[in-house]
């Protein structure tokens, strides 16, 4: 039997719907006890060379990892969801490893999550509910939406469909990328494309969507801060290292920034003591963008059909998936 290694822990809690099916291509699934978010460094350098392929999520795969797997069984790797920034790709590409991920299976959902952030914050909903639970009947004054401007940062698939709900609540919606987005795809949602420095100086409520890379780690930083316009609604749905935190309190202290919807952290979980935990104009997620029953089910599907390809059960249907190393 070849032994596929699960660390991501949405296809841990659903092995059961494809165990039957693996093994009957002589694919055992193997899952591990997963205590937290990810396995660390030493916990996956101890269990890939024992697999012949992973489904990995959030997990440690930096290069001695890879290189460790290497040394042993494993042929390929699956990275669950989109964000490859735990992945060493130069190190992996370079060993020979096929990494996949499995991109656009919830630009939708991430897309609601960011709303559902931008909602309650305009509107104050989670203060609202203490309130009642506490016996208290205090209203608020909130915030309206439309004829407010969005900054969409990053359009890919999540921004663009940040976009699109943007614009269906009356928001006039500006967006910028690294890279030149066709205006015809940004017409369709109601977007331009502007430079970053014009997005976040113009936004009253800026929304993080862009992949993590060495390059935009602390985009936001106290100078983006300043920048922006005093009192605007900040909302983070991508990764935690692009936005320097210990800039984004300042500003929450300043009031520069006004409110912050926060699905993402550069220490996840977010630590007991951080000083984010003290603003009840903040919104806490548990990077959970991509966490409904149907996203799930539909990234299990393709990982698993991935995994068995790498391991020669189809293998033919490789070329239609996304080869990230
Ligand atoms: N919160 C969650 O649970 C969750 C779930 C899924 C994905 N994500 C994150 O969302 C990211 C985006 O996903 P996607 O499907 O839209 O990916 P995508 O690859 O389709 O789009 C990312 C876009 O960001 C752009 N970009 C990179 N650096 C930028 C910068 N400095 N400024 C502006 N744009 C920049 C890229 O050019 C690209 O167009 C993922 O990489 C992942 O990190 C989070």
């Amino acid at each position: 039997m070849k032994k596929l290694l699960v660390t991501c822990g949405h296809l841990q809690r659903h092995i059961g719907r494809y165990d039957a099916e693996l093994r009957s291509h002589g694919i055992e699934p193997w899952v591990p006890t997963l205590a937290g978010q990810q396995f660390d460094a030493a916990e996956m350098a101890a269990m890939l060379p024992e697999a012949d392929a992973a489904i990995a999520g959030d997990d440690d795969l930096s290069g001695p990892v890879l290189e460790a797997g290497v040394r042993g069984r494993l042929r390929g790797l699956v990275r669950w969801g989109i964000g490859t920034d735990n992945v060493d790709k130069p190190v992996a590409t370079r060993l020979g490893l096929p990494v996949f991920n499995t991109p656009g299976m919830f630009s939708n959902e991430v897309a609601d999550l960011a709303f559902g952030h931008v909602l309650n914050l305009a509107r104050h909903i989670h203060k609202m509910d203490r309130e009642v639970r506490a016996g208290r009947w205090t209203r608020y004054e909130g915030t309206s939406l439309a004829g407010k401007t969005l900054g969409v940062v990053g359009l890919g698939g999540i921004g663009r469909e940040i976009c699109r709900r943007g614009a269906a609540f009356g928001l006039r919606v500006t967006g910028s990328d690294v890279v030149p987005i066709d205006p015809a795809l940004l017409a369709a949602v109601g977007a331009v494309q502007q430079p970053f420095e014009t997005v976040i100086g113009q936004a009253d409520i800026i929304i993080v969507a862009c992949n993590l890379t060495a390059e935009n780690t602390h985009l936001f930083n106290a100078e983006a801060f300043a920048r922006m316009r005093r009192g605007v609604m900040f909302v983070n749905v991508a990764r935690g290292p692009i936005v320097a935190e210990t800039a984004l309190i300042a500003a929450l202290q300043s009031g520069q920034v006004g409110s912050a919807g926060l699905d993402v952290f550069e220490v996840e979980p977010l630590p007991a003591d951080s000083p984010l935990r003290g603003f009840d104009n903040c919104l806490f997620g548990t990077h959970s963008g991509s966490s409904t029953g149907e996203a799930i089910e539909r990234t299990n599907r393709i990982s698993v059909d991935i995994a068995m390809a790498m391991l020669g059960i189809g293998a033919d249907r490789l070329a239609g998936w996304n080869r990230v190393a």
